[in-house]
Formats: C-alpha cells, sequence, structure tokens
C-alpha cells in the first residue's frame, strides 16, 4: 500500500468555520445560500472564477461547490456564495438549514477560467444549473472589460421554472454590448421565449459578438454538443473552456475519485480548454449531471 504525504500545509486542508448569513430561492429545486466566514480568509477573497470549495455539514459529509460570487465580481470580502441544486444527502441537508447553521469550507482548490481576455469578445454557454458557476466569470468581465467589449450569454433552461439567477439574466439583459439568449426545452403558458436547445443558438451568439473565447458550464451531452458547435463555428480549441463535473472527496488531486482519464478533475480543473479535453476520451462523461 503506498503512503500519501498530507499537503505541506496540513491546517490549510481543514474546514473554516462559516454561518448562512442569507438565502435565496432559485427556483423549484435551487437555492443560493451566502455564507459568511468566522475570520478573515485571504486565499477565497482571491479566488478566480470557476474554482470551488468543499463545503462540509456535520453529520452529513462534503461536496464540491463552485464559488457563485467573488470579490472579483462584485461579492463582499469574507462570503461565500453558492448556488446549490438539492440532489441528495448534503444538498438535502443545506437545504434544511436556517440562517445562523454552522457549516465548513475548505478551498478554494483547482484551476478556474483564464484571468486574462477580459478585453476579448466572449460567449458564455450554461445549461440548467451550469449558470451558478459562470455568474461570477460573466460579472467579473463586464466589470474590467474595456469600453465596448461585447459579451453574448447564451442560457438553456428546461422548462421557464427552472430558470436559476434570474436577478442576474435581467440585469445582464440591460448592460449595454451584452447580448443575452435564452431557450427552454419546454414551454409553458407565459413563457415567449425560444424554445429548443443551447446548442441550436451556439452559431447565431457567436456571430453576433464576433466571439473569439468562449466559456462553458453545464451536463455533460451539451457541453459536447456545444463545444463542437463553437469550434465548428471558427473558435480556436484552445479559446474554448469547459468547467468539468466528477464526483470529488479530497479536492487537492490526492486520492484519486475524479480521475479523467490520467487527469484529475478537482487539481487539473474542473475548467480545461476544449483543445484538452479533445485528448481525454472520458471527458464528456458521465450521462448525468447535477448541472442538468
Ligand atoms: C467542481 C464541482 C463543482 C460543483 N458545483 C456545484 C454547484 O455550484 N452547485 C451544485 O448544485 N452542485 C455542484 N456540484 C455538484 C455537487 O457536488 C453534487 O451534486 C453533490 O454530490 C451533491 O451532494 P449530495 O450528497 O446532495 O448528493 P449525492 O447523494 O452525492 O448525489 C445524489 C445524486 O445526484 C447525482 N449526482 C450528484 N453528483 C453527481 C456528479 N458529480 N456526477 C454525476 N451525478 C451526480 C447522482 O445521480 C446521485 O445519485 C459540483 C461538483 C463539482 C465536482
Ligand atoms: S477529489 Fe481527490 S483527487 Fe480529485
Amino acid at each position: 500500500m503506498s503512503v500519501v504525504a498530507p499537503p505541506d500545509d496540513f491546517a490549510a486542508a481543514l474546514p473554516h468555520p462559516a454561518r448562512v448569513v442569507a438565502m435565496h430561492d432559485e427556483a423549484e429545486d435551487t437555492r443560493t445560500f451566502v455564507l459568511g466566514l468566522a475570520t478573515p480568509v485571504p486565499a477565497l477573497d482571491a479566488a478566480r472564477p470557476g474554482q470551488f470549495v468543499m463545503l462540509s455539514l456535520l453529520g452529513h459529509g462534503e461536496a464540491a461547490f463552485t464559488l457563485a460570487h467573488l470579490p472579483c465580481a462584485g461579492a463582499a470580502p469574507g462570503t461565500v456564495t453558492l448556488t446549490v441544486r438539492r440532489v441528495g444527502a448534503l444538498t438535502g441537508a443545506f437545504f434544511a438549514c436556517e440562517v445562523g447553521a454552522s457549516v465548513g469550507v475548505r478551498g478554494p482548490f483547482g484551476r478556474g477560467f483564464p484571468q486574462d481576455g477580459a478585453d476579448r469578445p466572449t460567449l458564455y454557454v450554461a445549461g440548467g444549473c451550469g449558470l451558478a458557476p459562470l455568474r461570477s466569470a460573466i460579472d467579473a468581465q463586464l466589470r474590467a472589460r474595456a469600453a465596448g467589449t461585447p459579451v453574448a450569454i447564451l442560457y438553456g433552461a428546461r422548462t421557464p421554472g427552472s430558470r436559476i439567477l434570474r436577478a442576474s439574466l435581467a440585469g445582464w439583459r440591460v448592460q449595454p454590448d451584452v447580448a443575452l439568449f435564452e431557450t427552454v426545452e419546454e414551454a409553458a403558458p407565459g413563457w415567449h421565449g425560444r424554445t429548443g436547445v443551447v446548442t441550436e443558438l451556439v452559431a447565431a451568439a457567436v456571430a453576433a459578438v464576433g466571439a473569439e473565447r468562449a466559456a462553458l458550464c453545464g451536463p455533460p451531452g451539451m457541453l459536447r454538443s456545444a463545444a463542437a458547435a463553437l469550434a465548428a463555428a471558427g473558435l480556436a480549441p484552445g479559446a474554448i473552456h469547459v468547467a468539468l463535473e466528477r464526483y470529488m472527496k479530497c479536492g487537492t488531486g490526492l486520492c484519486g475519485h475524479c480521475y479523467v482519464n490520467d487527469r484529475d478533475v478537482c487539481s487539473d480543473g474542473p475548467v480545461f480548454s476544449y483543445g484538452e479535453l479533445l485528448a481525454l476520451p472520458d471527458a464528456f462523461g458521465p450521462a448525468d449531471s447535477a448541472f442538468g
């Protein structure tokens, strides 16, 4: 049996105590939680869009969640914002928490979206709950971009009722030089927008802003087809960045739970370029995803 050495700074791997300070429902099964850290954690304040934390609830274990709002995107330092879909034991227990409840937060972990390029025309493509991990990337670019840099956001939800981050969507819709494309797979009474899947709109969204790069998050099938559509629309594979999702335990590259072929999603990703993913045959599995 091989022995794995603990990280150099073992204390840094322990959860930071935090409390739920605010929450609001996004959709029937999705809620945004704002956590207040008990003491300042500079690494969390400096975290980048696409990075994630391991959230722990006493008696319920730990799971990975992407930082949905960050100081670089306008969030208050000392807070951690997570948008969570209720799918199982830990998320169920989190939804049962009241304001004031104690939780633990390890991180930030992983490689996020590229930090440069705020002045390049960019397309964000999100499916379902995958809009949450892109929120901080979008807000950070809108704050940092030079005036006139066009940004497109393409968001697909299952139904009108499952659309999340509606306040952010409404805010982005009225920003200058932002093109927002929304679609739902199944329309409902009162929905006057598009019906269909996001992939059908990729070429139009690329053309609308002359996109030179793209960032994607969503269920695996959507990621596979949208990344291929972006490449077909002329974007270089190295300019398409995809946030992957796998079951995680350690979050730090030690346990091997999150392997995709020869890469650890937690420490080599979770954000990979499409060029990197083309070399990983299992990149877009499994078929189900918490981001659906
Ligand atoms: C880097 C990363 C970032 C994430 N960010 C978010 C986020 O911002 N918001 C959010 O809601 N979730 C996010 N997730 C997913 C979240 O970690 C899982 O949904 C987690 O397993 C929930 O724990 P649970 O105990 O409630 O459910 P579990 O009991 O662990 O899962 C319940 C069911 O959900 C499905 N499922 C859960 N996770 C996965 C998975 N990774 N792959 C395939 N199927 C799965 C399975 O069908 C499973 O049976 C992220 C995951 C990763 C790896
Ligand atoms: S979660 Fe342990 S190696 Fe990635």
